[in-house]
């Protein structure tokens, strides 16, 4: 208990705007200027709202699990016969953070979102995770994968608008056979992971995913992330 009662207030101290306004000036001075915006726009995108119920109802899902739930923005929009909302701080239906919830779960689940700590190896420990709790047929999907500038995606985190370094988490699952990986066109960028083989395996020779700089991704990111619209993505699950 007083564990998790730590936790909560860590989290909500690192993302104070005090907190926040520090690490801007830290990213401010050492980051390269020359890098400005790529200019996704996801204004006229489907939402995950849309996105989630209608794989949800296409596949005849049963089980949801969602990491990550704050205001319930997406949790409570869901409709599926059974949900399990994880989130230290609030939302959801299960209050711990993600490495604690899968430590000794159980229940198996057919579409699970992920969208906790938008941090490489937390997402990527939550991705290991969701695979070994994926019903035959399942679908993982990760929000916030197309970050637009280096302070969208900057570790630590420096203003509200976070997607972090998720999409190092994605490029890294790209590069495993066992799994198929896209990344939507959609709501800041969904990342789509099947249990299938993989069908566009990333080559990148000599290069962990997370050593990769903002710089890599900025230049080359419909390549490392496998870039698929909203249709084509129906298409294929
Ligand atoms: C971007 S919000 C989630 C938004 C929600 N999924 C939606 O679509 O509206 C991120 C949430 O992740 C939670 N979080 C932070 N660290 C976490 C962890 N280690 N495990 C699970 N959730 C975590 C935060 O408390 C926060 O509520």
């Amino acid at each position: 208990m007083i564990i998790n009662f730590i936790i909560k207030k860590l989290i909500r101290l690192k993302n104070s705007s005090k907190v926040l306004k520090i690490f801007y000036y830290y990213h401010n001075f050492i980051h390269d200027k020359k890098l400005g915006s790529l200019g996704l726009d996801f204004t006229k995108k489907k939402t995950r709202f849309d996105l989630v119920q209608n794989i949800i109802e296409i596949k005849n899902y049963k089980k949801y699990l969602e990491i990550g739930c704050e205001h319930d923005e997406l949790f409570k929009h869901i409709n599926c016969e059974k949900k399990v909302g994880v989130d230290p701080v609030s939302g959801g239906t299960v209050r711990k953070t993600s490495d604690q919830f899968f430590s000794n779960n159980t229940d198996f689940f057919d579409c699970i979102f992920i969208d906790g700590l938008h941090e490489y190896k937390q997402v990527k420990r939550d991705i290991l995770n969701s695979l070994k709790f994926l019903n035959k047929g399942g679908i993982i999907l990760v929000h916030d994968c197309l970050p637009n500038d280096y302070f969208e995606q900057a570790v630590p985190r420096c203003q509200w608008t976070w997607k972090g370094d998720v999409w190092k988490a994605i490029v890294d699952s790209r590069k495993s056979k066992e799994i198929d990986v896209y990344t939507c066109y959609a709501d800041h960028g969904i990342g789509v992971i099947i249990k299938r083989p993989n069908r566009n395996i990333l080559e990148i020779p000599n290069k962990d995913a997370g050593s990769l700089k903002f710089e890599d991704y900025f230049h080359n990111h419909k390549n490392l992330m496998n870039i698929i619209e909203y249709e084509n993505l129906i298409e294929i699950i």
